[in-house]
């Protein structure tokens, strides 16, 4: 019995895939490396001492996945395949739409023809907005979302409600607010494409020299410190999630199960502190600038994570220094290897 990972040499995938591999699961991984290397295989198995089953195409080629499906008896799915430029996505909403949705709904035709239930679906904190209250719990109302990439996010979880319903399937919507760091083993860790959105590889590529300075956007936010806050979650013990998950649903003796989880940490930190945080943590400075803010940003996210913590027997256990310890040790893996 296997596990279909999708997206499983990205960012979260290959972490989870480690997870999965320590507890014993099969796993297949489908990637089309669109935004991953090859040598990320390598380093599960050199983590792991095992080498899953890869496939490097794209989830659009129905053909090929269909293979997939026949030759391995596969049992669940987690699916992190996606597009996940947030700015992209407003420029080419319809690569948003296409692979983000596309991907997904050939996945789950064929867990409805060969009768396979147990699927996870990566969404996103993205699905609430600004929630008009903190912390934000499963139950706060979604608004409409900023971006393209939002939307696939929130239509993605539309289709896995139906899908549940109508084939009377076992389902996981995990919630993820902000991932950061890296494997502790520094084999693992976050490949942004170019130049880095997101602020943790952006504080990084900085300390590190590779960027002048990072530009903090905005410091007029009615936060404490002015910058904006979020709830940087750890992806190892975001990974250990997706394992809970899984098993919760394998374990169900119901048919259909719907189940939402919000993964952060619970606690929010602004933009200044993740600075001061990376600063202290690595020993090392983070020059930055104040600039306006950035279109499309919500003042303040994190999450309330109780009701993981109470169904999955989870909660996110690494502080904000020590995740930010191993995304320096992984930046510095990566220049060794570039060299
Ligand atoms: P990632 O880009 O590192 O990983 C996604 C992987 O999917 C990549 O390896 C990519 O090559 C692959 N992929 C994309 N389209 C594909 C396709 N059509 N066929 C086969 N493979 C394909 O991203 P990540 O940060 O690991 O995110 C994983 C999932 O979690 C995504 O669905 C993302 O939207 C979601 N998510 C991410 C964050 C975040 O901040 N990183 C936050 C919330 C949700
Ligand atoms: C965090 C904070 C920025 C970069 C995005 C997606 C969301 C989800 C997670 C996938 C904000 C500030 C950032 C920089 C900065 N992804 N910042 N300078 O915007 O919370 O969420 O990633 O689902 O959908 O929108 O994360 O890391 O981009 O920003 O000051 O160079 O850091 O303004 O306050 P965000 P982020």
């Amino acid at each position: 019995m296997s596990i279909l990972v999708t997206g499983g040499l990205g960012y979260i995938g290959s972490h989870t895939v480690v997870e999965l591999i320590n507890h014993n699961f099969d796993v297949i991984i489908v990637d089309d490396l669109s935004n991953s290397e090859k040598f990320i295989l390598d380093n599960i198995e050199e983590i792991t001492g095992k080498r899953p089953i890869f496939y490097p195409f794209d989830l659009r080629r129905k053909e090929l996945l269909q293979q997939v499906f026949e030759a391995h008896d596969i049992e669940g799915c987690i699916n992190f395949a996606a597009s996940k430029a947030v700015g992209e996505s407003m420029t080419e909403p319809l690569k948003y739409y296409e692979n983000n949705l596309f991907s997904l709904i050939n996945v789950l035709q064929e867990f409805k023809e060969r009768n396979i239930s147990n699927f996870i679906f990566s969404s996103s904190c993205t699905v609430y907005g600004q929630a008009d209250q903190m912390p934000i719990d499963e139950n706060t109302p979604l608004k409409e979302a900023e971006s393209s990439y939002g939307k696939t996010k929130q239509m993605g979880e539309d289709i896995l409600k139906d899908f549940s319903r109508a084939y009377k399937k076992r389902v996981s919507l995990l919630r993820y607010f902000n991932p950061i760091g890296a494997h502790p083993t520094a084999l693992l860790g976050e490949l942004p494409a170019g130049i880095p959105n997101n602020l943790v590889p952006y504080v990084t590529q900085t300390a590190a020299g590779i960027r002048e300075k990072l530009s903090i956007w905005g410091d007029d936010y009615p936060t404490e410190d002015g910058t904006a806050i979020r709830d940087y979650i750890y992806v190892v013990d975001l990974a250990k999630a997706h394992v809970a998950a899984l098993q919760k649903l394998m374990h169900s003796d119901e048919e259909t199960v719907l189940d939402i989880y919000n993964l952060g940490t619970g606690k929010g930190s602004s933009v200044l502190e993740v600075v001061k945080a990376f600063e202290l943590a690595n020993d090392v400075a983070v020059p930055y600038q104040i600039c306006p803010r950035r279109e499309g940003d919500i003042t303040v996210a994190y999450a309330n994570a109780d009701k993981a913590e109470k169904e999955l027997n989870w909660k996110s256990e690494t502080s904000l220094e020590e995740a930010l310890k191993t995304t320096w040790e992984w930046q510095k893996y990566l220049k060794d290897r570039n060299n």
